[in-house]
């Protein structure tokens, strides 16, 4: 190698260094709010409820080696993110004994944007299972902060050197209307007050100090093997040609993602001095699908690792879903995007975590260069 070209590489090697550097000496820790995409095991901390699928072997197959309440063969977004900025990995605010100085993740399996009363008010009582929306999660955050800071100062002071990840919320939200088999349109009404509480969530954390928030958007619903086998229909035009997800669910997504991008172009505004990072599952998990080989995975139609043979081509059984007696994960999960018809692989948080901190899956992205 040529002397100029080995400088070339040692500069490349230090530009390449350098945001990783500034990052980890910026944020002092990470407060994560959500759903079953981020919940890192609260709802186990006093052990494994019965009816919990979630919390048994195959889960936590590929990282952990046994079942630590994430939804999925192994690490979440979240944790590949705390790992790249040198963080240790958050543990669920609900542990006892932990120590959240250095962030604490209060995402919970079931949680939802909106509280349980909207649901009720608008007969989806029976279908939500509500665990903890944001605003409850916001509640245990406030309980919280006389364990993590002594003063309201010292509190703001290491909000403002915090990195806060809220969402993705809405989810849930969509599952509990589309449980209830609500028509499409109906449910469609009910995107601007899911965006509107998740703007609420920010809002109340931007009042106690936080400056670097990230929010996630939904993932393509009609993707998912829960959806395309609840609604198998023998009409093809439901479906996209290439990708064979339910056009009308995945519009549904994109609605809410496009309403609260505007929400979060609007909080700019109001809080100049605060960075609002939109963080992309949708297009990460499209680009799954319509492009599996470049991400290493099989190109097949939307597919479970962990399941059991049920309608269509889908490995998704609702009486036998992973964790369940008659479900099995795949050889090899790394190969599949989508883990148990719901949640996604390890391999594909990966990529996602990689999209949301250095890009092109977050605008901006978390680690983007900047001046501050
Ligand atoms: C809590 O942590 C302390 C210090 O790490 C340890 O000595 C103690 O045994 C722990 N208690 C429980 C109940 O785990
Ligand atoms: C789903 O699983 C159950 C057993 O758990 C089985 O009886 C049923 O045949 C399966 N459905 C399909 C369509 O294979």
């Amino acid at each position: 190698m040529r002397f100029e070209s080995l400088i070339g590489f040692a500069l490349l090697v230090v530009a390449g260094l350098w945001p990783l550097r500034a990052a980890a000496q910026m944020y002092a820790a990470i407060f994560n709010f959500g759903d079953s995409l981020a919940d890192a095991g609260n709802l186990v901390v006093d052990g494994i409820p019965e009816y919990l699928a979630t919390a048994r072997l195959p889960y936590g197959m590929t990282y952990f080696g046994y079942p630590t309440g994430r939804v999925s063969d192994g690490r979440l977004v979240v944790d590949f993110i705390a790992q790249e900025l040198g963080l240790p990995l958050l543990p669920p605010s609900k542990a006892h004994n932990a120590s959240f100085h250095r962030g604490a993740n209060f995402a919970i399996t079931g949680g939802t944007s909106l509280d349980t009363s909207f649901f009720e008010a608008h007969g989806m009582g029976h279908t939500v299972w509500n665990s903890g929306s944001l605003h409850t999660q916001l509640r245990w955050f406030e309980d919280m902060k006389p364990s993590i800071c002594n003063s309201p100062k010292e509190c703001r002071d290491l909000f403002r050197r915090s990195l806060f990840i809220v969402g993705e919320f809405g989810g849930n939200d969509y599952a509990a209307a589309l449980g209830a088999f609500l028509p499409l349109q109906k449910v469609h009404t009910f995107v601007p007050h899911i965006v509107d509480s998740i703007g609420k969530g920010i809002e109340k954390l931007i009042a106690e100090g936080a400056v670097e928030l990230v929010v996630p958007g939904v993932l393509p619903i009609g993707c998912f093997p829960v959806y395309l086998s609840i609604f198998l229909k023998q009409r093809p035009e439901m479906y996209g040609p290439r990708s064979g997800c339910i056009k009308d669910l995945n519009t549904l997504s994109w609605v809410h993602n496009a309403l609260l991008q505007r929400k979060i172009a609007e909080l700019r505004k109001k809080h100049p001095g605060v960075r609002i990072m939109y963080a992309d599952y949708y297009t990460a998990v499209t680009q799954f699908v319509l492009h599996a080989d470049n991400w290493g995975f099989l190109k097949q139609t939307p597919r479970t690792c962990c399941g059991a043979p049920g309608v269509g081509q889908y490995n998704f059984n609702l009486t036998s879903k992973c964790g369940e007696p008659g479900a099995y994960a795949c050889d090899d999960p790394s190969n599949h995007w989508n883990w148990d018809g719901v949640h996604l692989t390890e391999a594909a948080y990966g990529h996602i975590a990689k999209g949301w901190l250095y890009g092109p899956f977050a605008d901006p992205p978390i680690l983007e260069a900047r001046q501050r």
